[in-house]
């Protein structure tokens, strides 16, 4: 026909496959580039490289890299990137399966709108249909400001999804740049949350709104920054010295878990001594003949624990009790143990929900629960009675009381009272209950009971001008050398035996062994109501 124009030519396969790899360097190299030369000035890694970094070499499979956001109005039409504001996938950490999603900051600031909360949700989802851990590497400011309710309705899917999963996939986040408003809750919701020093902020409301609301001036870093979750708050698991420390542990942390709970934790080689050793020998001398004296209980950890391999959680939290992992015969266990070199090892609100938390998650993933007690009792005062230790430290007790995984107890020094009973003690539901020649188990310690019983004896000395303080070293003495030693309680039955420090960890072995078989039938109930 005179004038029409030949239709364009059907492009070839080869174009197609050049278009593609067009359209991939712009969605990964181009876009990766671009990202690495805003993050890498401010010690950051791009989004790309911290899940290069995170899983095994090569085995990282990508999710919905070419998504782009709907969004309309404030220029968001002209500015479509490929992927959104996060990476997604799947791949592997020691071999194993894990789910990774990744913010990128450079992207809208990492935030979340509907598109890239559509991305988290499908990886979240995949991992709980496929039985993996999911780590979340966040770095955003947020719910995208442009888009409003469907931001906010995300995050409702997000926190919705982290809750049906939690006690059924290990959930791990690692904070590596901002995480302010209510984004802060779905770390809040998983299991550990790991920080960077320095470069990772988390708060609910941010200085300015502080400044504006209560008048107070905070900079961000002791508002929100790593330090100040991981020791004062709470909120955080891990300190990391900068990003590569922060992987790191997250992959250490994979190598004791296991992939979801209907799943065992890994089985490593190990060379366990199955005879006692000079190691073991040494914990004949470690606890000091006066009772006030401090020694370290991650000596007796490291002790028990295959090549003294002990993985912290929280150290920097609540430092008198100890929590992490370990493995005996190659097999994982978890570690509660009091640190009587930090406040005598007494319990407080904040060891005491350090503490449940942890009971709770080796409960959910049928991790063994080793329990190393040397505790004076529950630290007095009134800053603890009016910030709630009733009702914040009954959690430890429902902690306990409530696990049905193989529980072993040794106490090594001192069980006093409620504190006795809740650190794994027998009728708490531990199975085996052990204590050193050198442990003292009553109501209360000898200065206080003597104080209580013997009150008019007391008090008749002093009257009488006789030496009173004789008198109640006397009674405290005789108090102790009757009553706390741990030979009562093995009458009872309340422990199961008593050895040398030395015989500790090959009890251990035994025990553990011993209670590989257990189960326990669960009641019917909907949940229980534990004290929050
Ligand atoms: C859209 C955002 C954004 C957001 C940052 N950006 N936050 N875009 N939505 N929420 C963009 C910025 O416009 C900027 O874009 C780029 O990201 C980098 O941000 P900067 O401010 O330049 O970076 P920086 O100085 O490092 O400050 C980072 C920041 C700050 C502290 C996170 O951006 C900030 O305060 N953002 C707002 C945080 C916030 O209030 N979010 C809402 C929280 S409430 P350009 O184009 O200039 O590079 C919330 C509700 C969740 O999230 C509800 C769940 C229930």
């Amino acid at each position: 026909m005179p004038g029409a124009t030949a239709p364009p030519a059907a492009p070839t396969t080869a174009e197609k496959i050049t278009d593609h790899r067009r359209k991939y360097q712009e969605a990964v190299g181009d876009r990766d580039a671009a990202a690495a030369a805003k993050q890498h000035p401010r010690g950051k890694m791009t989004a790309r490289e911290r899940i290069a970094g995170l899983l095994d070499p090569g085995s990282f499979v990508e999710f919905d890299k070419y998504v782009r956001h709907r969004s309309h109005g404030f220029g968001m039409e002209d500015n479509r990137p490929f992927g959104d504001a996060v990476v997604t996938g799947a791949g592997t950490v020691h071999g194993r399966q894990v789910v990774v999603y990744s913010q990128d900051f450079t992207t809208f600031g990492g935030s979340l709108g509907e598109v890239a909360g559509e991305k988290i949700v499908k990886a979240m989802e995949f991992a709980l249909k496929t039985g993996a851990p999911i780590i979340g590497i966040l770095d955003s400011g947020g719910a995208r400001i442009q888009e409003g309710v469907v931001a906010l309705s995300n995050y409702a899917r997000i926190f919705r999804l982290n809750t049906a999963s939690s006690g059924v996939i290990p959930q791990i986040s690692i904070v590596m740049g901002p995480s302010a408003g209510g984004a802060v809750y779905s770390p809040a919701l998983t299991d550990f949350v790991i920080m960077v020093d320095r470069t990772s902020h988390m708060f609910v409301t941010g200085p300015d709104v502080i400044k504006t609301v209560t008048g107070e001036e905070v900079g961000f870093e002791e508002l929100g920054g790593a330090l100040t979750h991981n020791t004062t708050s709470g909120v955080s698991h891990y300190l990391a010295n900068d990003e590569h420390d922060a992987l790191d542990y997250a992959r250490a942390l994979i190598s004791f878990l296991p992939d979801n709970n209907l799943a065992e934790a890994p089985i490593y080689d190990s060379d366990t001594a199955l005879e006692i050793t000079d190691a073991d020998r040494r914990l004949n001398s470690i606890v000091p003949d006066s009772p006030n004296q401090p020694y370290d209980m991650r000596v007796v950890i490291e002790t028990i624990l295959d090549a003294g391999d002990f993985l912290e959680v929280q150290p920097l939290f609540a430092p008198n009790i100890l929590i992490g992992f370990g493995r005996v015969e190659g097999r994982t266990v978890g570690i509660i143990a009091n640190q009587p070199s930090q406040m005598a090892g007494t319990l407080n609100i904040d060891a005491s929900e350090k503490a449940a938390r942890f009971v709770r998650f080796c409960d959910a993933f049928s991790i063994p629960i080793l329990t190393l007690v040397d505790v004076p009792g529950y630290l007095p005062g009134t800053d603890q009675e009016l910030q709630g230790v009733i009702r914040r430290g009954a959690k430890l007790l429902y902690a306990y009381a409530e696990a049905t995984v193989p529980l072993v107890t040794i106490i090594t020094r001192k069980a006093y009272g409620g504190a006795y009973i809740v650190m794994g003690s027998k009728q708490m539901g531990a199975d085996f209950n052990i204590a050193w020649p050198t442990a003292e188990i009553a109501v209360m310690g000898g200065a206080g009971a003597v104080n209580i019983l013997y009150r008019k004896e007391l008090k008749a000395a002093a009257d009488a001008g006789e030496d009173v303080e004789a008198l109640r070293a006397d009674l405290t003495a005789r108090y102790q050398a009757d009553v706390t030693g741990p030979f009562l309680a093995a009458e009872r039955g309340e422990l199961d035996n008593v050895l040398e420090p030395a015989g500790t960890r090959l009890a251990v072995v035994k025990a553990l062994r011993g209670l590989r078989g257990k189960r326990v039938e669960q009641s019917t109930r909907k949940h229980g109501n534990i004290p929050l």
